[in-house]
């Protein structure tokens, strides 16, 4: 059998987990949740689940991936305990099950990059996403964007995925840093940072039951946890290095990123709406309202269409460097267990994937819906499992492999704790609201019944 492939680098390895953590979730969803469950507030929790949460189970992931050197469900067969595949197959389904939205989105995107540059995304916002996000031009744009993430995983990881995400997230840095200082520089945009930095606990505490799992999912959502795409991509180092410096520093680099996109995003929401940052739109809510702020820039609409094209260019730089996780973790999956080739793989798989996504590309509802299974279902239950089996399953071994090339081996051991203690009743708590949420409070929140 030929070899398999590996990270040629480490930051190689570093760069492309950030990628895929840094997406459209910190662009695209982190707003329109962050303002339906209260802004700042939704910040805080945010960021405490980073913390509580997100950085332990990273490790998790990275722990099962670089012991077992092979893909997501093969992985717990190779450590011993093959009864726990389910836990890889949770996450490689809703890998694939995501992507196929994730790519919809994409395909706005792609064309917004054009809508913008034309002036046409800025002269009737609210028509133009009605149009595009919707039927046939949806479908399209959605193929598009799906050719582009198998291009990217068809060349496998060194030549593929670590190649073009070492440029991809450093232009992603570089840009929305530019864009950031430039939204600075406008006026109204202080409603924006007041929004994102001044929580009203008071409407944590009111509203406990939809806005901590909503942040708490977001948290996990946006360091592409439970999905297992950290253990495919921890799959594939090689040597041993600090796995803890690599989950810290994936964790650190996605949250400013995501505060970074907040700093552009909310002032030009909120120089939009008047100062106002709506709970309403959804889906659409950065579509409609950052071509709505652009067309209002001062410097008239060559300015408003130059910021619209740099902004949607990183959003798709930053959603393609995530979809490639997806479609890789699906890939790795049959390449590994079943021999296939790479590049029939990578292609077959993107057509049934882009098949899943129709319905969504054509009704957005649907896209909702999907994005609501994955988010609310799939991810608490993967992470929970992935926590428990570290936990108190791998147990002694985990704390050896997050040893391996670490300087500080003391950390092991209460991260293990950690993850049987703290982690495990919050992923438990969080658990239980979600399946509240989604089985027993129809009509509000998140529901598990489709849309037909
Ligand atoms: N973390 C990505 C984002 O925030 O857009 C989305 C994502 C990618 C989620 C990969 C899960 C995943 F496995």
């Amino acid at each position: 059998m030929a070899e398999r492939e590996m990270w040629a680098t480490r930051i190689g390895f570093i760069l492309a987990a950030i990628g895929s953590a840094v997406g459209l979730g910190n662009i695209w969803r982190f707003p329109f949740q962050a303002s339906a469950n209260g802004g700042a507030a939704f910040l805080t929790v945010y960021l405490a689940a980073v913390l509580v949460i997100g950085i332990p189970a990273i490790l998790a992931e990275f722990v099962i991936g670089r012991r077992a050197k092979t893909s997501a469900i093969g992985a717990f067969s190779k450590l011993g305990r093959p009864r726990w595949w389910f836990v890889g197959a949770i996450g490689v389904v809703a890998a694939g099950w995501t992507l196929s939205y994730y790519s919809v989105i994409g395909g706005w995107v792609i064309r917004y990059i054009v809508g913008a540059t034309t002036g046409a995304a800025l002269a009737d916002p609210g028509t133009y996403f009605g149009t595009v996000s919707v039927g046939i031009e949806s479908v399209v744009v959605h193929a598009l964007f799906m050719l582009l993430t198998v291009g990217i995983v068809a060349f496998g990881i060194e030549d593929g995925i670590e190649l073009a995400t070492k440029f991809m997230v450093p232009s992603i840095v570089v840009l929305l840093l530019g864009l950031a200082v430039y939204a600075f520089t406008l006026e109204g945009a202080g409603a924006g940072y007041d929004f994102l930095f001044t929580a009203d606990f008071g409407a944590i505490v009111d509203n406990a039951g939809t806005v901590i799992p909503a942040a708490v999912g977001q948290a996990l959502f946006s360091l592409s946890l439970g999905y297992s795409v950290m253990i495919t991509y921890a799959s594939y180092l090689g040597k041993d290095d600090s796995l803890l410096s690599d989950g810290l520093t994936v964790a650190v680099a996605n949250t400013g990123v995501g505060i970074l996109a907040g700093l552009v995003v909310l002032p030009l929401l909120a120089i939009q709406s008047g100062g106002e940052i709506s709970a309403e739109g959804g889906p659409g809510a950065v579509f409609v309202a950052i071509p709505t702020a652009l067309a209002e820039l001062p410097g008239g609409s060559v300015v408003g269409q130059a910021v619209g094209f740099v902004f949607f260019a990183v959003v798709l730089v930053a959603a393609l460097s995530s979809a490639i996780s997806l479609l890789e973790t699906v890939v790795a999956y049959l390449v590994d267990n079943y021999g296939f080739a790479r590049l029939p793989t990578a292609v077959g798989l993107g057509a049934g994937i882009f098949l899943l996504g129709v319905p969504s590309a054509w009704d957005t509802a649907w896209l909702t819906w999907f994005d609501n299974i994955s988010v609310a279902l799939f991810l608490p239950l993967a992470v929970l499992f992935v926590v428990l089996f570290v936990g108190w399953v791998l147990g002694a071994d985990a704390v050896a492999e997050l040893r391996e090339g670490s300087n500080s081996p003391g950390i092991a051991t209460v991260w293990l704790w950690a993850l049987r203690t703290v982690v495990l009743v919050a992923v438990i708590g969080v658990v239980a609201l979600n399946l509240y949420d989604l089985f027993l409070v129809p009509d509000e929140g998140t529901y598990f019944v489709p849309p037909l």
